[in-house]
């Protein structure tokens, strides 16, 4: 199959591709996706192909707007006043589904995720396919989530017949999953943070614990993982001592550092990336650094995130890139 990439230009087509059954990649503010007509199961079921990825994970409906919310789930009173404060934006909510959507979206739950992104070539798209849109974030399962088309041509060319361009991402991690069915819950942080989600929802609280189908299968899987190895550092002098002691072994190395401790790294004359200064400039280049770098480096040290806000959501990503493994 030949995948053609193209940007807004293509959203026709890629309308008429999705009206079709086929499967599509698209930008949103957050990460890439892979979608589909959520109303077409053999369509969705393309997708899990595409990615390779286990049928047991369920995928977001995408919708333009909380009136088209409204026809895939129910959306209670709590969950229209999240909408207003937060959507557009990188929030998925979680509400019972109604009957339209089928289970293979859901992965046998009767709840489905449902998220307005901000992107205005995903709203565009969305608006121009006509019906709620399922999709992941658009990279192989197990693999680094896409921040730019070219990520995700990486990953699925070949695989899915186009993919529209729409620029680096600016969020650059995925949106937060927020369960309202039952306790409001967060089942994976994201771009809206638990500090934000608090004068709302003042008993708010991040999942923890095990289960047996994953309320957010992110816990479930390995995932968000560079090919090579990677480590979280806590402190310039950890890094260092990993970084010559890879060098020694032969190992090329780089160092993915804060703004702030660049001129350390450049004095060292250590390889390093600059990977932004706040917790927001962090998230929204870390995937992009880490796919950069997978390609040219036998091992990636990475800046441990600090406490709170974002710095929470990018601590859940990098612990499960780095598989746990981190030096002092
Ligand atoms: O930012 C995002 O959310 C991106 C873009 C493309 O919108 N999408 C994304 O999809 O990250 P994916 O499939 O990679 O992650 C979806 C997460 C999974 O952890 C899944 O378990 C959770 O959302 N999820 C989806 N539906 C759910 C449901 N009904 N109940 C609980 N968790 C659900
Ligand atoms: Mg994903």
């Amino acid at each position: 199959m030949d995948t053609i990439l193209g940007g807004a230009e293509i959203i026709p087509e890629c309308a008429r591709l999705i009206q079709s059954g086929e499967v599509v990649g698209f930008p949103t503010e957050t990460v890439y996706g892979l979608g589909a007509d959520a109303l077409n199961e053999e369509a969705v079921k393309k997708i899990y192909v595409a990615k390779g990825r286990p049928s047991d994970n369920p995928l977001i409906v995408h919708v333009p707007n909380v009136e088209e919310a409204r026809k895939a789930a129910v959306v209670t009173p709590l969950a229209e006043k999240l909408f207003s404060v937060f959507s557009p934006g990188p929030i998925t909510l979680v509400l019972p589904k109604k009957d339209c959507i089928p289970y293979t979206v859901t992965a046998g739950l009767d709840t489905v995720g449902i998220r307005i992104p901000s992107h205005p070539i995903a709203r565009e798209f969305l608006t121009a396919c006509k019906t709620p849109i399922a999709a992941p974030s658009a990279n192989l399962s197990k693999r680094v989530s896409p921040t730019t088309a070219e990520a995700v041509f990486d990953d699925m060319n070949g695989r899915v017949p186009a993919i529209i361009d729409g620029g680096p991402c600016s969020v650059g991690i995925e949106s937060t999953v927020l369960s309202l069915v039952g306790d409001p819950t967060i089942l994976r942080p994201g771009g809206i943070t638990e500090e934000m989600l608090r004068p709302y929802l003042p008993t708010v609280k991040l999942f923890s614990g095990k289960v047996k189908i994953a309320p957010a299968p992110g816990m479930k899987y390995k995932h968000y993982a560079p090919i090579v190895p990677c480590i979280l550092f806590g402190s310039v002098r950890g890094a260092e001592k990993e970084y010559l002691e890879r060098t020694k072994k032969g190992e090329k190395a780089v160092i993915l550092s804060r703004k702030k401790n660049v001129p350390y790294w450049e004095e060292k004359g250590f390889l390093y990336m600059n990977a932004g200064e706040t917790g927001e400039e962090f998230a929204s280049n870390i995937f992009r650094l880490l796919r950069y770098c997978e390609k040219l480096f036998d091992v990636i040290l990475v800046e441990k995130p600090g406490l709170g806000g974002i710095e929470n959501s990018l601590m859940d990503r990098l612990s499960k890139s780095c598989g746990g493994k981190e030096v002092e």
